[in-house]
């Protein structure tokens, strides 16, 4: 959809130009192909003389190690644990080198290219041509563009490009070639539904269970500081910082957070988080409309971690145009270098900015923040909806903002092992559909530099809540439409090495058991999800009322909370905050602080066997229905103050 705008914008900009003759290099080599080939939605060639921006994103250096710092820096075993990185580090240690740029440079003057049409970038990261012509690019790329209908608007794609062979040695990715990544499934949703908010409201609740008692049918934050063993109070919150993303226009009422906080904080009355606007976000509550899930997980997040003050990181959805935000908007915010990473953003899923309509933001919001010391994403994606290349740029940067201390946190979906529906799961070839039998991946759950958390629930009948009595959260909220936490393995990322030991035991016990399963999804993918946490019954106050609402969107919250806590004894102590904390849970030294979460499973696709049958079960250990378990904060606390 993003394409077209962008063409029509464009297209306005009728230039005649004598088109180059270019002579075709024989020592090309195809560069990047499109995962999926949606031929029958392909409707013509693209116009010879329509003007696209050519952008050619050169290769960082020290990618390859990327991984191997992480480790450095977050590994409990490591002798540098805690050392983390300055974003000046950062950048220095990524950026192409000098040659790199000459050498693409040079390749498009041989072309014929005129030098004043090339540009490049502050930070030496890309090559672009402005206005380049499709025929042009059709010529230096060796391919060919089609317009592609996509949800009633049109698209373009290559099906692949080529390169000079040592042109291709130093580059990453041209755009726009390959990216578009449209498929069936995305087709028969409405936009609406391919992202799924991890947020399902449910009943009229009774307000003030302020006991563990009742937690199995109303959760407040004395059944989670029950379930998850939190007594400890901040200290050091001047120094410490948490942040809550958000992507909604009608984000919370203040007078809802009072209300919750009358009951459950009433030292919190009358404060509000600290807004962070990015790309024109702004908190913009309209009483007696529908709300966004902001006001519940601010809620939660507030009193859990109280007096801490916290960030709200607010994107500008409406501002931008945009229907669905994308992941990268607080990524830029927070770090300048990532808006020209790599080419930086891309159309097809990022916002144009600047943007080509009439009172289009202008100026995108780069490198405005410090990136908080935990980062709350209560959303989650699909894996299968976007191109390796965007995935592997955005999880780079999820790896870089551990290298410089932050924790990164999503939602691992609430659909199991499934799609964005409940049940839909992918074919042999590669699309989501109800008969598919392949399991899905949640994003960035499936990108192993983030933590995915997961959803439990109180067991039913629990008189009172205290570590041990929760279960897998599972619930069939419509016959054949069920609800659980997100959880498998990546179709596309290997299992990284902080979670081998986890993840073998788990696929040793499987076969043992179950080994029919193992065909289902990729045994050697990053698994998920890390954590969990409770996601059902939560009470919240919304619009003038209480109500509860479900969804991994609170259990992230939860977890983003806890490890603010942690991070407040390790500051209070002198220590610097725990960063990218996945090394550290997966390890057996910290296996006993987490509560194991043993009943249960998660539901799956629905062509095998019934609703749920293709879900996980839980078991003893880390499994993909809830991780290594939930979080017990007295007991962690005592881990990560044995660490430097
Ligand atoms: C809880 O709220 C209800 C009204 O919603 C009220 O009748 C009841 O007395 C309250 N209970 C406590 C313990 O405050
Ligand atoms: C997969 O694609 C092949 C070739 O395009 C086609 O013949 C087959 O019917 C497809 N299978 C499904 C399950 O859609
Ligand atoms: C999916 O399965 C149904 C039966 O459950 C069948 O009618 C339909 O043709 C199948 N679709 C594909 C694409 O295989
Ligand atoms: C919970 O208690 C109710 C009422 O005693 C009973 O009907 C139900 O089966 C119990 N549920 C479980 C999971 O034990
Ligand atoms: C809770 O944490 C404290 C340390 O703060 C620890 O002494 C205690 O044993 C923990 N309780 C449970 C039930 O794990």
């Amino acid at each position: 959809m993003r394409y077209l705008r962008l063409i029509c914008g464009l297209s306005l900009v009728s230039l005649i130009r004598a088109t180059p003759t270019l002579e075709r290099k024989v020592d090309y080599v195809v560069h990047e192909k499109r995962v999926e080939h949606p031929a029958s939605l392909r409707t013509r060639r693209l116009e010879g003389h329509t003007l696209l921006p050519l952008r050619i994103g050169l290769k960082q250096r020290n990618l390859d190690n990327l991984a191997d710092y992480l480790m450095s820096v977050s590994d409990p075993n490591s002798q540098t644990y805690g050392q983390h990185w300055t974003p000046e580090k950062v950048v220095e240690t990524f950026a192409p080198a000098k040659e790199t740029h000459d050498t693409v440079r040079r390749w498009l003057l041989d072309a014929g290219v005129d030098a004043r049409r090339v540009h490049r970038s502050v930070n030496n990261a890309w090559v672009e041509i402005p206005d380049a012509t499709v025929a042009e690019i059709e010529q230096l790329l060796d391919t060919q563009y089609h317009v592609y209908k996509h949800e009633g608007s049109e698209h373009i794609a290559c099906d692949s490009y080529s390169l000079p062979r040592s042109v291709a040695e130093v580059v990453d990715i041209v755009t726009p070639t390959v990216q578009p990544d449209v498929n069936l499934a995305d087709l028969q949703n409405s936009a609406k539904n391919r992202r799924s908010w991890n947020h399902q409201k449910i009943s009229r609740a009774p307000p003030n269970s302020t006991s563990p008692a009742g937690c199995d049918t109303n959760v407040t934050p004395d059944c989670l500081r029950a379930l998850y063993n939190m007594t400890y109070t901040p200290q050091a919150t001047d120094k410490n910082s948490f942040g809550i993303v958000s992507y909604f226009s009608n984000t919370y009422l203040q007078s809802d957070l009072d209300m919750f906080f009358r009951n459950f904080s009433p030292s919190l009355v009358g404060k509000s988080p600290a807004l962070v606007s990015i790309n024109g976000g702004s908190v913009d509550p309209v009483e007696g409309s529908a709300f966004s899930e902001d006001g519940w997980i601010l809620e939660y997040a507030m009193t859990l971690t109280q007096p801490q003050p916290v960030m709200f990181l607010q994107v500008g959805g409406p501002q931008t145009g945009d229907i669905i935000p994308s992941f990268n908007q607080w990524l830029d915010a927070v770090d300048g270098s990532y808006c020209t990473f790599e080419g930086g953003d891309d159309f097809t899923y990022d916002p144009i900015i600047p943007s080509p309509f009439p009172g289009g933001l202008l100026k995108k919001d780069c490198g405005i923040i410090k990136p908080p010391h935990v980062v709350s994403n209560s959303q989650s994606d699909h894996e299968n909806r976007f191109s390796q290349f965007y995935l592997q740029r955005q999880c780079n940067e999820f790896a870089k903002l551990g290298l410089m201390g932050t924790t990164v946190i999503y939602s691992s979906g609430n659909t199991g092992t499934t799609g964005p529906q409940s049940g839909l799961c992918l074919d042999d070839n590669g699309s989501m559909t109800y008969n598919g039998t392949k399991f899905l991946s949640g994003w960035p759950a499936a990108c192993p530099w983030i933590t995915a958390v997961g959803g439990t629930q109180v067991k039913a009948n629990t008189t009172v809540a205290r570590p041990g009595t929760e279960e897998v959260w599972n619930e069939e909220v419509a016959p054949g439409v069920f609800f659980s936490g997100g959880g498998g393995f990546s179709n596309r990322f290997p299992t990284p090495s902080y979670q081998k030991n986890n993840v073998e035991n788990f696929l040793k016990n499987l076969k043992k058991n179950d080994p029919a399963q193992l065909k289902h999804f990729n045994n050697n993918g990053r698994a998920f999800p890390d954590l969990s946490a409770n996601a059902n019954h939560f009470v919240a106050a919304e619009d003038g009322e209480f109500t509860t609402d479900r969804g991994t969107s609170g259990a992230v919250p939860t977890v983003g909370s806890i490890v603010t806590l942690i991070n407040d004894a390790r500051i209070h102590a002198g220590k610097t905050p725990v960063g990218f904390i996945n090394p550290a849970i997966h390890s057996p030294n910290f296996a006993n602080a987490f509560n194991d979460i043993t009943s249960g499973s998660s539901g799956g696709c629905k062509s095998i066997q019934g609703v749920r049958d293709g879900g996980f079960k839980a078991g003893k250990g880390w499994d993909p229905a809830s991780g290594v378990g939930t979080p017990n904060l007295g007991l962690l606390i005592e881990k990560w103050l044995a660490l430097p």
